[in-house]
């Protein structure tokens, strides 16, 4: 057989190994209707390009490190303390000073399944028994914690604890699906986004690839108990911020990579426009004292996503090889797991950006909390929560 000839089989050989896939190891084995839409990026001279040169965030205090798994949300109760976070096994635990407590569940049916593993994805298989709780608020006045479970919707527990009940799970008869964030305003009515209504958590990477439109922008009632919807056809709605006066809430458009501004007071209220374009895509975005925002960024747009962004087909193609789904995340975030976060004014102009681009230290993050001039930086992927003192 001539080289050319053996390079030809071989050629055949992978075509049809992709083809069949007869282990099932292409990250697109269980989802045979998968079906990848274009996504349109804002305008490449729009996307801000600042880095923070001296990686501030490798200056954080890593704690906690092995206590927790992939705490998400970082939430402090109206007297201050904590902070409480959701972890991968499906708890709200609260840090009182001193170590870490159960506090709250989403699911009344937890059993071994649930106990300990050794790292966040080896719970993914199981989540939608145990819980996976990821935005958290409290009620200021109520002390009443707010949990927006990716599996089991939009929950409340009260100021003690314990197994929390089930607000809603559906809105306009058609069930959430990924329930991801929140947050209340003054007369307690809740805004949340369900992040697909086709996609899991647990597949968060066939969601970014498929970029399909089914997210949406929720608002709980808690006088009627009913859910409207506020914003459909979104592709990755992810983080909820009410703006510090009240006058809006911002939610974060993962897909797009950037945030978008929803009016509850004056003559635009019930309207959205676009409020900032990020370095990057967005995970969850939280308000501070002074009004500014905190962003945690999943990752950099690179030439990769958006090249990839225009082109649905040949993200469906890659997704077809078998080549496990990690492959393909670290090539989305550009290469090695790395944290960027950014402060936007409450106009929405970036302020700062603090990254640890060689990922040597803050590897990923999902949330930002400042409190008392510092940042607490979770995330879902991470056995720890990074502290960053803003005065360092
Ligand atoms: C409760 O958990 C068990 C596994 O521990 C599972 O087999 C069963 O389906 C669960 N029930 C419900 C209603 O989710």
């Amino acid at each position: 057989m001539t080289p050319t000839g053996i390079l030809a089989g071989l050629l055949l050989f992978l075509a049809v190994y992709c083809a069949v896939d007869p282990f099932k190891h292409s990250p697109l084995a269980d989802f045979p209707d998968f079906e990848a839409f274009p996504i349109e990026l804002p305008p490449q001279s729009l996307i801000p390009e600042v880095k923070d040169e001296k990686n501030l965030l490798q200056k954080s205090e890593i704690k906690f490190l092995n206590q927790i798994q992939g705490p998400e949300s970082m939430a402090f109760d109206p007297q201050g303390r904590g902070p409480y976070t959701g972890v991968a096994d499906g708890r709200i635990v609260f840090w009182d000073g001193h170590k870490w407590n159960d506090f709250a569940y989403t699911s009344n049916n937890r059993s071994e399944i649930c106990n300990p593993q050794p790292s966040p994805s080896f719970y993914l298989k199981n989540e939608h028994i145990c819980g996976r709780p990821l935005g958290l608020r409290f009620h200021k006045e109520t002390g009443d914690l707010y949990i927006a479970d990716a599996y089991f919707g939009l929950m409340k527990v009260g100021p003690e604890g314990g197994v929390a009940t089930s607000l809603t799970t559906e809105a306009e008869g058609v069930p959430l699906r990924f329930t991801n964030d929140l947050d209340i305003d003054d007369e307690g009515n809740i805004y949340f986004t369900d992040s697909s209504t086709n996609y899991q958590r647990r597949n968060f990477m066939q969601l970014i690839f498929s970029a399909e439109a089914t997210g949406r922008l929720l608002k709980y009632n808690p006088t009627t108990k009913e859910t409207s919807v506020l914003v459909r056809n979104l592709q990755f709605p992810n983080g909820v911020t009410l703006s510090k006066d009240g006058s809006f809430f911002l939610f974060c458009e993962g897909s797009k990579g950037r945030i978008s501004k929803y009016w509850l007071k004056g003559e635009k209220a019930g309207t959205s426009e676009v409020f900032a374009i990020l370095p990057g895509f967005p995970d969850n975005v939280r308000t501070n004292k002074d009004g500014d925002f905190w962003v945690a960024i999943h990752c950099r747009q690179t030439l990769y996503t958006r090249v990839l962004a225009g082109l649905p087909g040949i993200r469906t193609f890659l997704l077809k090889f078998p080549v496990p789904t990690k492959i393909h995340y670290l090539l989305h975030i550009g290469g090695w797991p790395h944290a960027v976060v950014a402060k936007l004014s409450p106009e929405g102009k970036l302020l700062q950006i603090l990254e640890d681009s060689q990922g040597k230290v803050v590897k990923a993050a999902s949330e930002v909390e400042e409190k008392d001039g510092k940042l607490w930086i979770g995330s879902v992927l991470m056995p720890f929560v990074a502290v960053y003192n803003l005065a360092s």
